[in-house]
């Protein structure tokens, strides 16, 4: 692990370790959080959603599938998730018409996948996470103060 004032960069080189990253990040997660998920396909940003969304009360045994076709899956965790991903958008009018902003004024937890395109439509705040898959690491970028404060707090919790 390495430490920079607003960025963490985590080696996860087995599943467990997104797994436990996932239990790690569930801990601290608030209503309202942001979570935007950055990598090419196959670099486990749908792996790490579910790490998430399971460690936050799913049952282990349903699945979290990819939101690619439905653009965007509720989870009545608590506190409850809202699982997008935009790769299929066309451009920033359709990401409105998610309502991303209002599901997070109502408590969800949002983890968007292919949302790097879109910050401003999401809302302010939250952590922009940079997965890569060879070798697999997660690098963790604050989006401002909430970022990280989020950041700073796993840091402590992992370290
Ligand atoms: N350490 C690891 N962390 C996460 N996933 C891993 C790891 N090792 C192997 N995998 C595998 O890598 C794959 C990651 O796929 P995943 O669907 O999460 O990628 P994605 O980034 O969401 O891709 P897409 O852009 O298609 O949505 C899964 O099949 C998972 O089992
Ligand atoms: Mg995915």
């Amino acid at each position: 692990m390495t430490v920079a004032p607003e960025e963490l960069t985590f080696s996860i080189e087995r599943k467990e370790d997104t797994l436990a990253l996932g239990v790690s990040l569930a801990r601290l997660l608030r209503p309202g959080d942001l979570l935007v998920l950055t990598g090419q396909l196959g670099a486990g940003k749908t792996f790490l959603a579910g790490a998430i969304v399971h460690a936050l009360g799913h049952p282990e045994d349903e699945a979290v599938p990819s939101p690619t076709y439905s653009l965007l899956i509720e989870y009545p965790t608590d506190p409850p998730v809202a699982h997008a991903d935009l790769y299929r958008l066309g451009d920033a009018s359709e990401v409105e018409l998610l309502a991303p902003e209002d599901l997070r004024r109502r408590g969800y937890i949002l983890l968007v996948e292919w949302g790097e395109g879109y910050l401003p439509e999401l809302g302010k705040d939250g952590v922009h996470i940079f997965l890569t898959a060879d070798p697999r690491r997660a690098r963790l970028v604050a989006l401002g103060p909430r970022g990280t404060e989020l950041i700073h707090e796993l840091q402590k919790q992992t370290s």
